[in-house]
């Protein structure tokens, strides 16, 4: 209930009417190699459904940064994780990503766990967003995420190689898990062999 009245009030931050099922959260998390991962990031976990599953999994001494920009949510989460040590819950803008990072002393992430809405928030705000993940995950990491539709395909590869895509059915409604990473090149559309004028 809290999330579609929090979807009422914020549609395009919050973009979806539900939250996702256990399914999606076990192919968000698929990519993930659990025993020597030593940081995870979390961008826009509504009410924790991706959470629970990371929180679940990882090793006790992984740090799990959480960044939520609603702060009912937060409060939520709070409840919901406060005895999961190593996972900080907090009130705040994926696009900050790297001053997080360094308020715990990390120098990057190995994993980012995203979300967010990139169909449905401003262009200007999602690109902001992937610049500053592309430098938080440095060469090594990884960025992960879901798309009900494929249509922003064209811009995370903008900024990244998608190294793997899926498709989960059990959920509402389906949804595609693309795994990304930082191959250290940034392209324009017209380097890829294609323009968009729309995209974004
Ligand atoms: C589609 S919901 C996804 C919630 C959850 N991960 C799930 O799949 O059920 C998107 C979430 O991203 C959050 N969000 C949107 N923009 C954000 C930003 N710039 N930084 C952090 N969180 C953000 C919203 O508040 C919302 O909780």
């Amino acid at each position: 209930m809290n999330f579609f009245v929090e979807y009422l009030k914020h549609p395009r931050i919050i973009g979806a009417v539900l939250p996702s099922g256990k399914n999606l959260a076990r192919q968000m998390v698929a990519p993930i190699h659990f025993d020597t991962c030593r940081c995870i990031v979390e961008y826009g976990p509504g009410t924790g459904v991706f959470t629970a599953e990371l929180a679940r999994r990882k090793k006790e001494s992984t740090r799990l940064l959480v960044i939520e920009q609603n702060a009912s949510f937060c409060a939520e989460l709070r409840k919901k994780f406060e005895n999961v040590p190593n996972v900080f819950i907090l009130h705040g803008d994926a696009g900050r990503v790297e001053d997080y990072l360094k308020r715990y002393g990390i120098d990057h992430a190995d994993y980012i766990v995203s979300g967010l809405p990139f169909a449905s928030l401003p262009k200007e705000v999602a690109k902001d967003i992937l610049n500053a993940t592309r430098r938080a995950m440095g060469r090594s990491g990884s960025f992960i995420t879901f798309q009900y539709t494929l249509l922003k395909k064209r811009l995370f590869t903008e900024y990244f190689r998608i190294a793997h895509t899926s498709y989960e059915v059990k959920n509402f409604p389906p949804a595609y898990v693309l795994t990304m990473q930082n191959d250290g090149k940034k392209r324009s559309g017209r380097e890829r062999g294609w323009i968009y004028p729309d995209c974004g």
